[in-house]
């Protein structure tokens, strides 16, 4: 299981060092939450913050995008060069032309399902797709209690990939810890990231560990 701690629960008033900290402890990738105020009621950061991210952390950034306008942040984020950018199938009318536009920026094209969206919705993507992101819970703040429909939906989405593309990958966000990492593991999820288990850890490193079942 890979891991990817979310920035959103570390402490900003430091966030060189807690940026340090996770990569240093293992992380397999930084997940960094960008929300807009619109699709999501809340708002976090944008390029300017995260450039600063991105100087420090030495693993992939993994950029999850919950905004309206996914164009416009994908030409704000593109110059950091993240390894993956997901957007939200429910925010998308053109959601193939996104995935090529991401392609196009030698950038890997995720898409994330929101906690009521089947991943039917997007079996005609999936050949198309490097990760699918399964959000167990609402976007829009970090600890949050897990939405247990997850694992039945990682099961009917590892099906899909399994028929469309066997080399997408299955990433989780929201609510994980070491009690429920073991469900998602069997149901056949590839990546988990993690907020509020991993900062609230007073060993960042221990915490990333449990996790890398
Ligand atoms: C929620 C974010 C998550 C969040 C996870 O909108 O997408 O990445 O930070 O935090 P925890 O692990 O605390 O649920
Ligand atoms: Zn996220």
């Amino acid at each position: 299981m890979l891991v990817a701690p979310s920035i959103l629960s570390a402490d900003f008033g430091k966030l060189n060092e807690e940026i340090k900290a996770i990569c240093d402890g293992g992380c397999d990738l930084v997940h960094v939450d960008v929300m807009d105020g619109h699709f999501v009621p809340n708002m976090t950061i944008g390029p300017v913050v995260v450039s600063s991210v991105a100087k420090v952390a030495t693993k992939g950034l993994d950029v999850h995008l919950m905004v309206e306008d996914n164009n416009f942040f994908i030409d704000l984020f593109a110059p950091l060069k993240p390894e993956y950018i997901s957007f939200h199938i429910e925010s998308e009318k053109h959601p193939h032309r996104v995935i090529q536009k991401l392609r196009a920026l030698g950038i890997k094209p995720a898409i994330v399902l929101n906690p009521h969206t089947p991943p039917s919705a997007i079996e005609y993507l999936i050949e198309d797709l490097d990760m699918v992101l399964l959000m167990s819970v609402n976007p829009g703040f970090g600890g949050q209690k897990f939405i247990s429909n997850v694992i039945e939906r990682a099961k009917e989405l590892k099906a899909l990939i399994n028929k469309r593309n066997p080399n997408c990958l299955i990433e989780v966000d929201g609510g994980v810890n070491d009690k429920n990492i073991h469900d998602l593991k069997e149901a056949g999820v590839d990546v988990v990231v993690a907020g509020s288990f991993v900062y609230g850890a007073d060993s960042y490193g221990q915490a990333i560990k449990s996790l890398q079942v």
